[in-house]
């Protein structure tokens, strides 16, 4: 099997130290040994260490090397929208299987991937892309596919779960946290795709695609990230037992008239100390899947690095060896039931409020009404003493509600009629509260 690997940064090196240690291994298991017969790399010059890799392997022509006829494996780990959808769309089309750790592209256009494995007749496979060395994507396209999948919540992204956790252990702020991420090497020197939760919707993108048999991209997940949560809001959700996570969620749901739909969505969540997802500390990665046979599933484990990715990749590459040596490809892409994507708007969730409130009679009947007008229930309430409010005068106090399960769109609602009401100074804060009752 001849591979042209398009890549040799943090995945791509490490792809070539396991495929060189493991060499006789693989050989065994595909039937066949693995050769790397080209390297497409920007900067042919870099320093990268001792490789164990002909030097002569490396060119700067990515599209040269993938329309080589004698390339069998297509391994991309280079990233990116363009020019690597262009390599990969012209690999697939030649008949040539493809390997990618490639969320962004996936997200963004899946589909025009899948159409040209299609057509060529090779395979597309990309295990590493979401979650890292977690096996997540071969569960949802194989083992579940005998069974119906509600919903899958996860925490997707190791850059905002070491921030948040850090939030969580030590107290610090947002910005704090984010300092030390990035001296530890786990935030890049542009944290945006991971902060804003650009990384993390491109991969509820295809976890919604694989477990609801719909094409998902990037456009349709609601999508907010943590440079808005603060030490208080972390504090507050201590107070109610919980934690906050940076969660991707794709569920099924109904339309008012009565048509199945998919919601996705990546945004900052309580979760109570309770949820499995609560105790995934550090950089670690975690996905809860829930089907209707299986119940609840967990998996768990490194979402981010080198080696951890290099193993999916490596295992996608026996997977599709061994297939091109048979002379069969797996199954096509699954996107017969294409659902419609419905609005943030629609769907479910709870709302964790902190008011700054006037304390005088009267004051919770308003605060109540408005929640009242909009059809939203109140779960619970906490008033702080007098004095407890930001401005801390004997005339003011926090006022703490959690609602019930309304639509987003209902409870955001409330919350910009309640900036307008006269007894309340000022709205603190707002987070959705998930995975419990
Ligand atoms: P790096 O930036 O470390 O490496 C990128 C590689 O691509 C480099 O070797 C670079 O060449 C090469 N490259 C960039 N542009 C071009 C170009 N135009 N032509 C040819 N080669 C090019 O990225 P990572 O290894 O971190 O990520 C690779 C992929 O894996 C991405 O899709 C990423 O999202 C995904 N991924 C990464 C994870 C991680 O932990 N790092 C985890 C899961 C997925 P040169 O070396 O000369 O600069
Ligand atoms: N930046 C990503 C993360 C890398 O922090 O999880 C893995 O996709």
């Amino acid at each position: 099997m001849r591979l042209a690997l398009l890549g040799c940064g943090t995945v791509g090196s490490e792809v070539v130290r396991l495929l060189h240690s493991q060499s006789a291994d693989l050989a065994a298991r595909i039937g066949a040994p693995l050769e790397i017969a080209g390297i497409a790399v920007r900067r042919i010059g870099r320093d990268r260490g001792e490789l164990p890799v002909d030097p002569l392997v490396f060119t700067a022509d990515p599209l040269d090397l993938v329309k080589r006829d004698d390339i069998d494996v297509v391994v991309e780990c280079v990233g990116g929208i363009e020019p690597a959808r262009s390599w990969l769309v012209e690999a697939l089309r030649a008949g040539k299987s493809v390997v990618t750790a490639n969320k962004a592209l996936l997200a963004e256009d899946g589909g025009s991937l899948h159409d040209a494995a299609a057509q060529g007749g090779g395979d597309l496979y990309y295990e590493a892309a979401v979650a890292g060395a977690i096996p997540l994507l071969r569960p949802l396209r194989e083992s579940l596919h005998g069974d119906r999948v509600t919903r899958v919540t996860g925490i997707v992204n190791g850059t905002t779960n070491f921030i948040l956790s850090a939030m969580d252990s030590t107290g610090a702020g947002f910005a704090e946290a984010l300092a030390e991420a990035t001296d530890l090497g786990y935030a890049e020197a542009d944290p945006t795709a991971d902060v804003e939760g650009f990384d993390a919707a491109a991969k509820a993108a295809i976890l919604a695609s694989l477990a609801f048999h719909t094409r998902v991209g990037a456009a349709d997940v609601h999508r907010e990230g943590i440079t808005e949560v603060a030490a208080a809001d972390v504090a507050s959700a201590k107070a109610m037992g919980c934690t906050i996570k940076l969660l991707c969620i794709a569920a099924r749901g109904t339309a008012a008239d009565g048509r199945e739909t998919v919601s996705v969505r990546v945004h900052p969540a309580m979760i109570p100390l309770t949820h499995p997802l609560a105790s995934v500390g550090d950089a670690f990665n975690a996905v809860f899947v829930e089907a209707e046979a299986a119940g609840q599933l967990m998996f768990y484990g490194p979402g981010a690095g080198g080696a951890p990715t290099a193993s999916a990749v490596l295992g996608d590459v026996v997977a599709v060896s061994r297939n091109r040596l048979a002379g069969v490809r797996a199954a096509s892409e699954s996107a017969y039931a294409d659902l419609p994507v419905r609005p943030m708007g629609e769907a479910l969730t709870r709302y964790h409020i902190s008011l700054d409130v006037t304390d005088r009679p009267g004051v919770l009947a308003a605060v109540a009404g408005v929640f009242a007008q909009h059809g939203v229930s109140i779960a619970t309430v906490r008033q702080g003493a007098a004095g407890s409010g930001a401005a801390g005068r004997d005339d003011d106090a926090d006022l703490v509600i959690v609602t019930h399960v309304a639509p987003d769109a209902a409870l955001a609602a409330t919350v910009q009629a309640l900036r307008g009401l006269d007894a309340v100074r000022s709205v603190a804060s707002v987070l959705r509260v998930e995975g419990s009752a």
